[in-house]
C-alpha cells in the first residue's frame, strides 16, 4: 500500500514539476501592433510577438503553441536572439511543438510570421518557471548589512533627506572601519558575483576617495578585491548639483562596486567584507550575490571587435576597432561580437540594422576612458534606427555630475522594431534617454544602476514599447519615465521591474500620453520629490488620454519631501498641474507599505477620473491627502491600517472621495 502511495506521490510530483508554463499571446509584446481580439493575437507578415521565459535550467526546451490560420506557413523562432528551429504550421487550428534551447533566468522568445496571418492562442513552454509577480525575477540574491553579522555600527533608521542612511535601502547600514572590523554575510545559495552598495568620504576637494574592500572567505582566502572609489557619488548644492563641497547640501552618497570571486562559494558558507589598507569608516548597505553561467560563445558569423583591433585588456583605446567592426557588420549584415574583457572607449556609437552582442555583462564590458565617451545610439528621430538588437554586455560611463546639456546615455537616440536584453549599465547620465516617435522598441532584463538622471525615459512620440524585467537602482531622477512631450507616448508598457533608492522623482512615472500601463513593479525607498508610482500632466506633456494603468505593484517606504505644495508627496500621486486628469486613470492591485508621507497624494487644478480599486495602505501618516485640486476620485476595496494621523488629509471641500464599497480605516479628517 506504501509503495503504491509513494509511486502515486512520484507521478503526481512528476505531472506537478513537468506543467509548463502558459503564456497568453494577446500579453506578449507585439511588433507592429496587430489586432488583439478575443484572446488571440494576429500576426501578419513580419510581425512578431515576443514572450518573457523564465527557466530554471540552461538546455532545450519543448515550446508548443496553439494557433489558428487560413493557411499554411512558418514562424521564425528566436531565443535570446539566437535562431531556433522554426515552427511550421497547416492551415487550420492546431496545436504543435517545437524546442527552443534557453538559459537559466530571464529569456526573450520571439515568433515571427513568415507569410499571412496567424492568429495565435498561447504558448507552453516546458521546463519554464513563474516569473515573480511584483518586480523582476532577480538574477541574485539581496542582503541587507544591517541583518548580517558584523563588529560595526547600524546608522539609521533615518528617512531625513540628506542623512546617510536616508538614501540606503530600508534607510539602515553599517558602518565599518579599519581591518578589524567586517561585515559577514551566510549564503543561502551558491555565489561566483557579487556586487557591494557602500558610500566612502569624499575628499575636502570632491575629487574623491579610492580604497580597497577585501572579500574573505570563512577560511580567511580572498576571494576578491574590490575597488571602491567615491568618485561617483557625492553631489553638492542646488539641482542638478556640483562636485564642490562648498557648496554644502550633500547628498547621492552611494555607488556600488561589482566582482567575480575566484571561486564559487556555497550555500550556507560565509563571506566576510573587511576594510582594507584605509582607516576611512566604510559605510555597507547591500550586497547582492550572483551565479553568473559561463560566458557565451561567440556566435558564427559574428565579426569580433579584437579582430579589428580592439584591445581585451582596456590598455589602448578601441573606439575605432568597435566602429570598424560595427561599419563591416552593418556593411555585411551579420553581426558583431564583443568578447571577454575591458574595452575602453571614448565615443558613441551610431547603430542600425546590426546585431552586437558579448559574452554576458560580467565578462564583456565597453567602458568609457572620458564623461559622455560612450553610448550606443540609434539615429534620431523621425528616421530611428530599425532592426537593431543588443544583447549580454556592459555599459560603464566615467560621468561623475549631471550635466543636461551633454548627451550621455547608455543607450539613445530612436529604436523601432529593436530588442535589447540583458546590459548592465551604470556612471552614465542616463541609462536609456530615447527621443521619439518610434515604435515597437522590447527592453528586458536589463540592470541600470548608479546613473545621475532617469533610468529609461519615453520622450515624446514612443509608442508600442516595453520595459520588462529590469532592475533599477540609485537613479539621480524618475526611474522609469514616460514623457509625452511634443508627442504622445501610446500603448506602452513597464511591467515586473524592480525599482530601489531613486534618489529625485519618482519609481515609475507617466507624463502625459495615452493608454500607457505601469504593472507588477517593485518599487523601494524615493528619496525626494517622488512616489513610488505617478501619473500627472506636468511638464508640458500632452494630457493623460486612453485608459492609463497603475497596477499590480507593491510600493515600500516611498512618498518624500517635495519642495512644492504641501511640502511632501504619497506614495503614489497624481498631478492635473497643466491641464484636467478627466479620462480613466485605473489604480488597481497595490500595496502601499510603510509610507513616508500620504498613501495617495492628488495635487493640481482639476482631477475626476481616477478609480482606485483593490488596494492597501498599510502604515502611512495619511492614507490619502489632497491640495489645491477640485473634482472627484472613486474607492472600491480601498482598505488602510496603522494610518498614523487621519484617513484623510484635506482642506478642499470640491474634491470628492467617492467610496463605492469595500472601504475601510480611512473614515477620519484633517484640515
Ligand atoms: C525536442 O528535443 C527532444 C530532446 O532533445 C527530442 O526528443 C524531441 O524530438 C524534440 N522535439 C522536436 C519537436 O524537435
Ligand atoms: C467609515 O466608517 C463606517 C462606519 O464605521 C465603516 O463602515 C466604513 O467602512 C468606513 N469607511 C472608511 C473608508 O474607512
Amino acid at each position: 500500500m506504501q509503495f503504491v502511495l509513494t509511486l502515486l506521490l512520484l507521478v503526481v510530483v512528476a505531472l506537478v514539476t513537468s506543467s509548463p508554463i502558459r503564456l497568453q499571446a494577446e500579453d506578449s509584446h507585439i511588433i507592429s501592433a496587430g489586432p488583439k481580439f478575443n484572446h488571440v493575437a494576429r500576426l501578419s507578415k513580419g510581425n512578431k510577438a515576443i514572450f518573457t521565459i523564465n527557466t530554471e535550467k540552461d538546455g532545450e526546451h519543448p515550446v508548443c503553441l496553439r494557433y489558428g490560420s487560413n493557411t499554411a506557413g512558418h514562424l521564425l523562432v528566436k531565443a535570446n536572439g539566437h535562431v531556433q528551429s522554426p515552427i511550421r504550421f497547416v492551415s487550420n487550428s492546431n496545436y504543435l511543438c517545437s524546442n527552443a534551447t534557453l538559459r537559466t533566468g530571464i529569456n526573450s522568445l520571439v515568433l515571427e510570421s513568415q507569410e499571412g496571418p496567424i492568429d495565435l492562442d498561447y504558448i507552453d513552454v516546458h521546463g519554464a518557471s513563474p516569473v515573480n509577480e511584483r518586480g523582476a525575477t532577480l538574477p541574485y540574491l539581496e542582503y541587507e548589512a544591517e541583518d548580517a553579522t558584523h563588529n560595526g555600527k547600524v546608522i539609521g533608521p533615518d528617512r531625513t533627506y540628506m542623512s546617510l542612511p536616508s538614501e540606503a535601502s530600508g534607510r539602515r547600514a553599517v558602518q565599518i572601519q579599519g581591518s578589524g572590523q567586517f561585515v559577514e554575510f551566510t549564503l543561502k545559495k551558491a555565489t561566483n558575483a557579487i556586487v557591494v552598495r557602500f558610500s566612502i568620504p569624499d575628499t575636502p576637494d570632491g575629487s574623491g576617495n579610492v580604497v580597497q574592500l577585501n572579500v574573505l572567505s570563512s577560511s580567511g582566502d580572498i576571494l576578491a578585491k574590490l575597488e571602491l572609489t567615491s568618485k561617483h557619488s557625492w553631489a553638492y548644492g542646488g539641482f542638478p548639483f556640483s562636485k564642490h563641497p562648498n557648496e554644502g547640501s550633500p547628498h547621492h552618497f552611494y555607488d556600488e562596486s561589482r566582482g567575480l570571486l575566484n571561486k564559487r562559494v556555497e550555500a550556507n558558507e560565509k563571506i566576510r567584507l573587511v576594510p582594507s589598507g584605509s582607516d576611512l569608516v566604510y559605510t555597507i548597505d547591500l550586497i547582492d550575490t550572483y551565479d553568473v553561467p559561463s560566458p557565451y560563445k561567440k556566435p558564427d558569423q559574428f565579426f569580433t571587435v579584437t579582430d579589428f583591433g580592439a584591445d581585451p585588456t582596456g590598455q589602448r583605446d578601441s573606439t575605432n576597432a568597435f566602429f570598424g567592426a560595427i561599419n563591416k557588420a552593418t556593411e555585411t549584415g551579420k553581426g558583431v561580437w564583443i568578447p571577454e574583457g575591458n574595452f575602453a572607449v571614448s565615443q558613441r556609437f551610431q547603430v542600425n540594422k546590426i546585431v552586437i552582442r558579448g559574452a554576458g555583462p560580467w565578462y564583456s564590458t565597453v567602458f568609457a576612458t572620458q564623461a559622455y565617451g560612450i553610448g550606443f545610439f540609434g539615429n534620431w528621430a523621425p528616421n530611428p534606427s530599425q532592426n537593431v538588437e543588443l544583447y549580454d554586455f556592459s555599459i560603464i560611463g566615467q560621468t561623475q555630475i549631471r550635466i543636461d546639456s551633454q548627451i550621455d546615455s547608455g543607450v539613445g537616440g530612436a529604436y523601432s522594431n529593436s530588442l535589447v536584453q540583458n546590459l548592465w549599465i551604470e556612471h552614465t547620465k542616463c541609462g536609456m534617454w530615447l527621443d521619439g516617435p518610434f515604435d515597437g522598441f522590447h527592453i528586458v532584463g536589463l540592470t541600470i544602476r548608479n546613473v545621475y538622471a532617469d533610468g529609461i525615459n519615453f520622450h515624446k512620440g514612443v509608442t508600442n514599447s516595453v520595459v520588462k524585467q529590469s532592475i533599477f537602482r540609485n537613479l539621480g531622477d524618475d526611474a522609469l519615465a514616460m514623457w509625452a512631450e511634443q508627442e504622445p507616448n501610446r500603448n506602452n508598457e513597464f511591467s515586473y521591474n524592480t525599482i530601489q533608492v531613486p534618489l529625485l522623482a519618482n519609481g515609475v512615472a507617466i507624463y502625459g500620453g495615452e493608454s500607457n500601463k505601469a504593472t507588477n513593479i517593485y518599487v523601494a525607498d524615493t528619496i525626494c520629490e517622488g512616489g513610488g508610482l505617478q501619473a500627472s500632466n506636468r511638464f508640458g506633456a500632452r494630457l493623460l488620454s486612453g485608459e492609463t494603468i497603475l497596477a499590480d505593484s507593491t510600493i515600500v517606504r516611498c512618498g518624500a519631501p517635495n519642495r512644492w505644495n504641501t511640502g511632501h508627496n504619497g506614495a503614489v500621486w497624481f498631478w492635473s498641474l497643466d491641464g484636467p486628469i478627466d479620462q480613466k486613470v485605473t489604480v488597481r492591485n497595490l500595496d502601499i507599505l510603510d509610507s513616508s508621507f500620504a498613501g495617495g497624494t492628488f495635487w493640481g487644478s482639476q482631477s475626476s477620473s481616477i478609480h482606485f480599486s483593490d488596494v492597501s495602505i498599510d502604515k502611512a501618516p495619511y492614507a490619502f491627502e489632497v491640495e489645491s485640486v477640485t473634482g472627484q476620485a472613486y474607492f472600491t476595496n480601498v482598505v488602510a491600517k496603522n494610518i498614523e494621523k487621519t484617513g484623510i488629509h484635506s482642506c478642499q471641500p470640491n474634491f470628492k472621495f467617492v467610496m463605492e464599497s469595500g472601504c475601510s480605516g480611512w473614515n477620519s479628517t484633517s484640515c
